[in-house]
């Protein structure tokens, strides 16, 4: 997810449990020219010590020009990406203005060169995000899954929405199944799943061979373990304790400040803080006091006032 699964992210959902984690979208255009944020986006470890967090590093590019898109994913797989996945479901209008994301699904020719032109292009594998389509008139998103499948793209993830549909209504989780069932590439299904048991009625329901998880896993990473202790156990897994959630969020906000700095780290953290104490006694006070917190050191300074707090009361 653009502006969220940013490294420290990606580590705590791994921490907790996801089996595969992918990098926020990078557009293929500035990855080439070399852009700061393309290139943070893309580094898969900002230091060695913490190498063995993603051992596979899945980096999804954006964009409509199969060279371009190509030559990104070249880059990435240089910069130590083990996996390449391209984004064709981004629904937002600045994208799809240029005929990437979602609106690439609108031209099934362009897709096809796309992913012959990227799957050339690297020794990792490559695999597709898509939509079911772009409207309910356009709902082809079996199509592409086939010309990904003649492509030797090596799996494909399924948002159960149309781009017309951006993120409203219920995620189809029918189509997801019909896609399964159409092609013999392994299919992740996505959309609305935010617990175990919905984890395991989209399963049953699709057959399909994973789950992605986004909005469930914002403030949330522990949903992981909980969906795989679900589907291995049929038993719940109790919520972690409060020691362990303090120490999940001192942790995350000591990774943003120090992967991104103290002044784009503040800014971070503010949102992700504002996540992780929803539903807190004395969130909403927090989350006030943190909308104005000029910087870092006061961010911490309130953090660790507000989790002292909440350990007394
Ligand atoms: C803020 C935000 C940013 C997103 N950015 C991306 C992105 O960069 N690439 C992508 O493939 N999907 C992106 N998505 C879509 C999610 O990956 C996912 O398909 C969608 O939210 C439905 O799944 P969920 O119900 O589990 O959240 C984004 C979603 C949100 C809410």
């Amino acid at each position: 997810m653009a502006g969220i699964t940013d490294w420290p992210f990606r580590t705590l959902a791994r921490r907790y449990g996801a089996d595969l984690t992918v990098s926020e979208m990078v557009a293929s255009q500035a990855m080439v020219r070399h852009t700061a944020k393309s290139l943070k986006i893309a580094a898969p470890y900002p230091d060695g010590a913490e190498h063995g967090q993603e051992s596979l590093v899945a980096v999804q590019i954006a964009g409509a020009d199969p060279e371009v898109m190509a030559n990104a994913a070249r880059m990435n797989a240089e910069l130590g990406a083990t996996l390449i996945d391209i984004n064709m479901g981004c629904p937002v209008k600045k994208i799809a203005k240029s005929h990437a994301g979602a609106a690439l699904m609108r031209d099934e020719r362009l897709a096809g060169r796309i992913m012959a032109a990227v799957v050339a292009a690297v020794p990792v594998p490559v695999t597709i995000k898509i939509r079911l389509g772009w409207d309910d008139q356009q709902r082809n998103a079996l199509n592409i899954a086939r010309i990904a499948q003649e492509s030797g793209i090596r799996a494909i993830t399924v948002h159960g929405r149309t781009r017309a549909q951006m993120y409203h209504g219920q995620a189809d989780w029918q189509s997801i199944a019909a896609i399964k069932a159409g092609i013999s590439l392994p299919v992740v299904g996505n959309g609305d799943v935010t617990s175990p048991q919905q984890a395991k009625e989209l399963w049953q329901l699709s057959g399909v061979d994973g789950i992605m998880i986004g909005r469930g896993a914002i403030g949330r990473p522990w949903i992981f373990r909980e969906i795989a202790h679900y589907l291995q156990k049929g038993s719940e897994l109790p919520p972690p304790t409060w020691p362990e959630r303090k120490a999940l969020i001192e942790n995350h906000y000591a990774q943003i400040i120090a992967y991104h700095g103290p002044v784009l780290g503040n800014r971070l953290a503010r949102k992700h803080l504002a996540w992780h104490t929803r539903g807190l006694v004395g969130g909403g006070q927090f989350r006030e006091q943190l909308n104005h917190s000029p910087d870092a050191e006061s961010t911490g300074r309130l953090l660790t006032a507000f989790l002292a707090g909440i350990e007394e009361s």
